[in-house]
């Protein structure tokens, strides 16, 4: 495995914090900080934020990203945004299956499949979350999960298509918990996942698809995460509200 192939991508989940002043303080601070990266470094902003981010992230090398988008162009579907509204905006990544969507927000499988296929219709990258509960590691089905939530949400997709596919390993119980999955737990969830998508498109597909790892990645333990055969970033979430926080993450996936 060559994990010089592929391109380390660190993305911040910023949820449902910050509004506008917050948004253009943060990016503002972030910008110096990041400026020298080798990673890719992008911003996952609340749907309101969105332009105020894509204005100021002009000229630097922050990318922005939505957190979610509907798998319809238009239509009736009330308070939903669609991924052509997006790319219009110059938004170029999205988030799709979030843990938070799947839990609270009747996401499945299905509709992350849908998503998944409406974002790269439109010509958005996707970063694509999967990842086990409490339970079903306890019970020993994290594969089996991971797996099939890999396989489903990626229906449909073709080879080429895929490389604009970043899949985000998020054990379910160690976001937003401060509880992070070990570095080998990290490094042995994202083997398997590759293991997935190798069988589905081809070694050389596998080898060349950025696989993050999310869930209480901090300054702290990092450095350990990202020096993993298989981890190659992140998606962080609050450690992202940060700037000095965020960019000593980024610092350690530009080594
Ligand atoms: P966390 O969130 O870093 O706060 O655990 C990660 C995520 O949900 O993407």
């Amino acid at each position: 495995m060559k994990k010089s192939v592929r391109k380390a991508v660190i993305a911040g989940n910023w949820k449902m914090n910050n509004a506008r002043p917050q948004t253009k303080a943060l990016i503002e601070e972030l910008k110096p900080l990041v400026k020298d990266a080798a990673c890719d470094v992008v911003v996952c902003v609340p749907f309101t934020n969105l332009e105020t981010a894509v204005e100021l992230c002009k000229g630097s090398n922050i990318k922005v990203g939505a957190q979610n988008c509907h798998w319809a162009k238009s239509g009736a579907f009330t308070a939903e945004i669609s991924a052509d509204m997006l790319t219009e905006m110059g938004v170029e990544y999205v988030i799709i299956g979030h843990s938070e969507r799947r839990q609270y927000f009747g996401e499945t499988n299905v509709t992350v499949n849908q998503r998944v296929r409406a974002a790269l219709d439109a010509g958005l990258k996707v970063i694509l979350c999967v990842g086990e509960l409490l339970e079903e590691r306890e019970q020993g089905i994290t594969e089996e999960i991971c797996g099939l939530q890999t396989k489903i949400a990626l229906a449909g997709v073709s080879k080429d298509e895929l490389k604009n596919i970043i899949i985000a390993y998020e054990p379910v119980w160690a976001i937003g918990t401060g509880k992070t999955a070990t570095a080998d737990q990290a490094d042995e969830v994202n083997g398997y996942i590759r293991s997935v998508v190798e069988k589905l498109y081809g070694h050389e597909a596998a080898e060349g698809l950025t696989i993050q790892y999310g869930g209480s990645m901090n300054a702290g333990n990092c450095d350990e995460l990202l020096a993993k055969e298989h981890v190659d970033g992140g998606l962080i979430g609050g450690a992202s509200l940060k700037a000095k926080d965020f960019s000593v993450i980024v610092a350690a996936a530009s080594k």
